[in-house]
C-alpha cells in the first residue's frame, strides 16, 4: 500500500503545493480579466459584433445578479433580496439589452447555447421566464438542439418552475451543495437539507432534464475529511451526470463579506488538501473521470466524450463542451468572448442599468487578442483542459518558432525536477500530483503574470 500522500518523488502532496502556490490564475480567459482595460468600449464592441460571420451560430450568457440569502464563502457577482420586485426590474432590463444586442449584430442570428448563471437564477418568477424567452426568441433564433443550462440553489426551487424552463428548453442544470454538514452550513450561513437537493434533482429527472452538475467545495470553515466523505457518499445516491469540486478561494479584500467567516475555522493547507483528495479518490472508484482542474464526469457524459477527443473547452463559466466561437454576455458583470477579443459588462448592477436605460450596450472593459495572446493563450487552454499540450503543433498553428517557448520551459525547470511535469519530445505534459499546480504551470506561459504583484486566492 502506498502512503495516501506521498507522490513518485516522496514528497508530501502539501509541502508540493505550498512550493507552488503562486497564487495564479484560475485561467477561465486568457489574457485573464486582470488584464482587461476600459480602452475596449462600447465602440469598440459594436464593430466587432457587425464583423461576425452572419451565419455562424453564437452561445449566449445570461447573468441573474440575485440569491434569497448571501451565502459567506460566495465569490460570485451577487446579493440576496427578498422581494421580487428588484428581480422583476432587472429581467426588463435584461430584455432591453437583448434588443439592443440584436440591433447591433449583422442578423438574426443562431444561438446553440444559452447559459443562465448568477446567483440564483431561480430567483426569477415564471413570468419572468416568458418574458425572457418571448424576447430572445424575437431577438435570436434558438437552435433546435440548444444546450439549455441553468444554476441553481435547490432551497428556492419549485415543480412549477423546473417545468416551465423545460418547455423552454431546459436541459442541463447544477445544482450547489458545497457541504452537507450542519456545523459547515451554519459557519458560512448556507443551511441546506440534503432531501431539498434530492427533491430539485428529482424534478429536473422528472421533467427530462438529461444532464444534472452538482457543486462540492472544500476547505470550508469546519470541513473535515469525514464530513467531505460524507457528503460526497449521500451526493453520488443522486448519480449526478458531473460534479465540481471547488477550492473555497477565501478573498476577503475583494468580498468584504467573506469576512464573516471565522478565519480559525478554516482548514489548514494541508487539510484542505486531503479533503480534496478523498473526494476525487471516492470519486474516481464511482467511475467518474477527473476532468482538468475540478471537475468529474461519469464516462459516458459529453464533457468526458470531450476530454477524450482532445475537443473540451475552458471558458468563463469553467470547463464546456461549447466549442461556439462566440459567446455573448448579457446582464451585469457578464462576459463575453469574440473572434477579436473579450468584453464585460459593467459590474454594478447600477451602472449597467444606466447604460442599457439610455440605449448602450453597457460593457465597461475589455482585451483585444494579440497574435501571441492566441497563441499563449491555446496553450494555456489545452493545458488547463488536457493536462497536455503538442507545443509543435501550437507553434506551427501560430507561425512562431519553438524558441519563443525557450523563457517558459525554463521556468518549468523545478516542476521537471519534482516529477510534475515532463516534456516527451515537443509534448508538454503534467503528471502526477502536478494537476494540483495545473494553474502554476500555466502562468509559466503567461507574459502578464508577476507572482509578486498580484493577489488570487491559493491555487489549492
Ligand atoms: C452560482 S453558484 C451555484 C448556484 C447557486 N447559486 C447555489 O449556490 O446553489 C456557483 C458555485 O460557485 C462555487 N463558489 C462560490 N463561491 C466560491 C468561492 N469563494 N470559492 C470557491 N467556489 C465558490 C459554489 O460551489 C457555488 O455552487
Ligand atoms: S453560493 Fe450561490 S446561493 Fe450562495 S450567495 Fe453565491 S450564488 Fe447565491
Amino acid at each position: 500500500m502506498t502512503e495516501p500522500h506521498a507522490t513518485a518523488h516522496g514528497h508530501d502532496l502539501a509541502d508540493i503545493v505550498a512550493k507552488y502556490d503562486g497564487r495564479a490564475p484560475r485561467y477561465t480567459s486568457y489574457p485573464t480579466a486582470l488584464q482587461f482595460t476600459p480602452k475596449v468600449d462600447e465602440d469598440t464592441y459594436r464593430g466587432w459584433l457587425r464583423e461576425l460571420p452572419a451565419d455562424d451560430p453564437i452561445s449566449l450568457y445570461a447573468h441573474i445578479p440575485f440569491c434569497s440569502r448571501l451565502c459567506w464563502y460566495c465569490g460570485c457577482n451577487t446579493r440576496a433580496v427578498n422581494r421580487h420586485e428588484p428581480v422583476g426590474e432587472y429581467v426588463t432590463l435584461l430584455c432591453q439589452e437583448m434588443a439592443l444586442l440584436r440591433d447591433a449584430l449583422p442578423d438574426r442570428m443562431s444561438v446553440r447555447a444559452l447559459h443562465f448563471g448568477g446567483g440564483s437564477p431561480n430567483m426569477l418568477s415564471l413570468e419572468d421566464i416568458e418574458r425572457l424567452f418571448a424576447e430572445l426568441e424575437a431577438a435570436f433564433a434558438l437552435a433546435p438542439d440548444c444546450e439549455v443550462a441553468v444554476e441553481l440553489d435547490a432551497t428556492g426551487l419549485s415543480r412549477e418552475w423546473v417545468r416551465s424552463m423545460r418547455r423552454h428548453g431546459l436541459n442541463r442544470a447544477s445544482l450547489g451543495v458545497q457541504n452537507l454538514d450542519p456545523s459547515v452550513q451554519g459557519a458560512v450561513n448556507r443551511i441546506q437539507r440534503f432531501e431539498e437537493i434530492a427533491a430539485a434533482v428529482g424534478w429536473l429527472r422528472e421533467a427530462g432534464v438529461s444532464s444534472i452538475n452538482l457543486d462540492l467545495m472544500y476547505g470550508l470553515p469546519h470541513q473535515t475529511t469525514a464530513n467531505t466523505r460524507a457528503t460526497v457518499e449521500a451526493i453520488l445516491r443522486l448519480q449526478p451526470e458531473r460534479i465540481a469540486l471547488f477550492g473555497y478561494a477565501h478573498v476577503p479584500w475583494m468580498k468584504p463579506h467573506q469576512r464573516l467567516i471565522d478565519e480559525g475555522a478554516l482548514p489548514w493547507p494541508a487539510a484542505r488538501l486531503e479533503q480534496a483528495e478523498a473526494a476525487a479518490e471516492r470519486l474516481a472508484a464511482e467511475g467518474y473521470v477527473r476532468i482538468g482542474l475540478d471537475h468529474f464526469a461519469r464516462g459516458d457524459d459529453d464533457m468526458a466524450k470531450a476530454l477524450e477527443a482532445g475537443a473540451l473547452r475552458r471558458n468563463f463559466q469553467g470547463y464546456t463542451t461549447d466549442g461556439a466561437e462566440t459567446l455573448l454576455g448579457l446582464g451585469a458583470s457578464a462576459i463575453g468572448r469574440l473572434p477579436r477579443g473579450f468584453v464585460q459588462n459593467v459590474a454594478q448592477e447600477l451602472g449597467w442599468r444606466v447604460a442599457v436605460q439610455t440605449g448602450q450596450l453597457p460593457i465597461a472593459r475589455g482585451v483585444a487578442f494579440s497574435a501571441d495572446d492566441r497563441f499563449r493563450g491555446e496553450i494555456i487552454e489545452r493545458l488547463m483542459c488536457d493536462l497536455a499540450v503538442d507545443l509543435d503543433a501550437v507553434c506551427a498553428r501560430h507561425e512562431r518558432p519553438l524558441a519563443d517557448l525557450s523563457d517558459a520551459v525554463t521556468r518549468l525547470a523545478p516542476f521537471f525536477g519534482d516529477g510534475l511535469a515532463r516534456l516527451e519530445g515537443r509534448r508538454l505534459e503534467i503528471i502526477g500530483a502536478g494537476r494540483l499546480v495545473v494553474r502554476s504551470v500555466c502562468a509559466a506561459f503567461d507574459s502578464y503574470f508577476e507572482p509578486a504583484a498580484e493577489r488570487h486566492s491559493k491555487a489549492l
